[in-house]
């Protein structure tokens, strides 16, 4: 089986989005800066493309919130991840079929979502997206690893990846980090 794992470009002030997170901006106002390095098409972007095309490989299939999936379906016009992609809400809704993979809507216990994704992804990793759901799992333990793209901006504003997380440490083991002129990509083992 693959790992489980929450992956999300971050501000070195720690958010995933800048402020105000609507339809106009679906990563919150000046937000799109954290996903710039994904767009580098020049030389000194050859090595994050690198890396995210090895990321996305790796990924069997996605666990997403209903904000993530509500703001992200338009400028996607697919599935995020050319793979089958749950979206955690609690209304329930009807099968999206898209060209490259199924949205399918799932409510319910996280370990009951997680094993639909885990079943789908088979020996790939299930991939982690969205604030809530990233933290929610992280809080019962279900996180193996989490991977940051730390993009040197404050943000100031906006939606923190790591929030409402109580007081109880989470050990993390720094298993990689590489440097590029627009992002460090960090890779953390949850210590269980
Ligand atoms: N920086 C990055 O790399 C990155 C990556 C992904 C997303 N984003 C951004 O993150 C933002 C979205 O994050 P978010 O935290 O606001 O929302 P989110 O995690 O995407 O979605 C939250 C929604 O998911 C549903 N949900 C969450 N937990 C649930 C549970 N246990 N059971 C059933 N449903 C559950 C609920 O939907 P219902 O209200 O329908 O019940 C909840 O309102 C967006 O702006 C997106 O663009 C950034």
């Amino acid at each position: 089986m693959g790992k489980v794992v929450l992956r999300a470009s971050m501000s070195l002030d720690g958010f995933m989005t800048g402020p105000d997170v609507g339809t106009e901006h679906p990563m919150g106002r000046g937000g799109e800066r954290l996903h710039e390095w994904l767009f580098d098409e020049s030389d000194q972007g050859r090595q994050d493309a690198e890396i995210a095309r090895e990321a996305s490989a790796a990924v069997g299939s996605v666990v997403i919130g209903r904000r993530t999936f509500d703001l992200g379906l338009e400028p996607w016009g697919d599935v995020p991840f050319p793979v089958p992609c749950f979206v955690l809400t609690r209304e329930s809704r009807d099968d999206l079929p898209m060209a490259s993979g199924t949205f399918t809507f799932v409510d319910g216990s996280l370990p009951s979502a997680l094993e639909h994704a885990q079943a789908a992804a088979g020996e790939r990793d299930v991939l982690l997206m969205g604030a809530s759901v990233g933290q929610q799992f992280l809080d019962v333990g279900l996180v193996d690893e989490i991977e940051i793209q730390l993009v040197p901006v404050l943000l100031g504003a906006g939606t923190r990846l790591f929030d409402h997380l109580g007081p109880e440490h989470i050990e993390l083991e720094r298993t990689e980090a590489i440097e590029s002129p627009h992002v460090t990509h960090l890779r953390f083992r949850v210590v269980r």
